[in-house]
């Protein structure tokens, strides 16, 4: 890695909370590598940063669902002469719907993506993040803390990335290294159209912008926190309703599951 220029990869930054994560790091003076499947987005999103006058990030197109894909990845910011010294697991997505409705590819694809690919790249780049006293950060949810009838392999696969990132804060303790599990509630991007969710009901929930749940996130992550829930409503939640015994919080989680799918 000699020689190589430190970028800040941050995946999932075609738009919502990946995109508005990279519009802070730009504006904060950090080089960027950013990887989603839409390269207009992603080359749209470069030349937006580079016209604040900050280096033109890294762009690469690239599905990592794909077995191939996190190699790929390393290839190709090894050959384009950079090293991720801080790495940002933000693409997700979620599917709305009984896991015995759904169809099962898709659901194996959320686990391909919120899971092996973050975890690939989080062990793939660690050496890296290790040897520049960087900082990961995983973007989880308030759904890692919570039963997810409705949602169940999404909300398994947050829960997963939560325990995932807080063990592996603690193994990294005094390596120099932060590891920060982002954890929003609603955010509006297109997570929720993507997730088959009620969009008529969806624009009465309580959500939050992508750009101050990316400021949130930019802040904690600096500070070294291992959790960063933003905003006091998801606060209570993650904090008290795990309290709760699941006979009573799984049905409650699946009516309110069913309302937002507009059952
Ligand atoms: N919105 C919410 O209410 C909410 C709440 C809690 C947590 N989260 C989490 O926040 C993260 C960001 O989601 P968001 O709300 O910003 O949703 P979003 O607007 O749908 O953004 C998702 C990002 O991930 C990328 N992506 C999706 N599939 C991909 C794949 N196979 N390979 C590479 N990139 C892929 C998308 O780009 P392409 O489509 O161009 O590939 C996009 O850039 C996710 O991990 C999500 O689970 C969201």
């Amino acid at each position: 890695m000699d020689g190589h220029r430190p970028v800040v990869l941050v995946t999932g930054a075609s738009g919502g909370i990946g995109a508005d994560l990279a519009r802070v790091f730009a504006r904060e003076g950090h080089d960027l590598a950013l990887v989603a499947r839409s390269a207009d987005k992603l080359e749209a999103l470069a030349g937006e940063i580079e016209a604040m006058g900050r280096t033109r990030p890294f762009t690469l197109s690239l599905d990592l669902a794909q077995p191939q894909a996190c190699e790929a990845l390393a290839l190709a910011l090894d050959e384009a002469g950079l090293t991720p010294s801080t790495l940002i697991n933000n693409a997700g997505f979620g599917l709305a719907g009984r896991a015995a409705m759904l169809e099962r590819a898709g659901q194996i694809e959320m686990i391909d993506l919120n899971i092996r690919a973050l975890t690939e790249l989080t062990l793939r780049f660690l050496p890296a993040v290790i040897a520049g006293r960087g900082r990961i950060m995983n973007v989880a949810s308030v759904a890692g803390f919570l039963p997810g009838p409705g949602m169940a392999v999404y909300y398994a696969t947050k829960a997963y990335v939560v325990s995932f990132s807080q063990a592996l804060s603690q193994e990294l303790e005094g390596a120099g290294v932060t590891v920060t599990a982002l954890c929003p509630g609603v955010t509006a991007t297109d997570f929720h159209a993507r997730a088959g969710l009620d969009a008529n009901l969806m624009k009465h929930m309580p959500g939050m912008s992508s750009k101050v749940v990316a400021e949130a996130g930019y802040k904690g992550l600096m500070k070294g926190r291992r959790l960063v829930v933003p905003g006091l409503f998801n606060k209570l939640v993650t904090g008290l309703l795990p309290l709760l015994p699941n006979g009573f919080l799984l049905p409650v989680m699946g009516r309110m599951q069913d309302r937002r799918m507009g059952k």
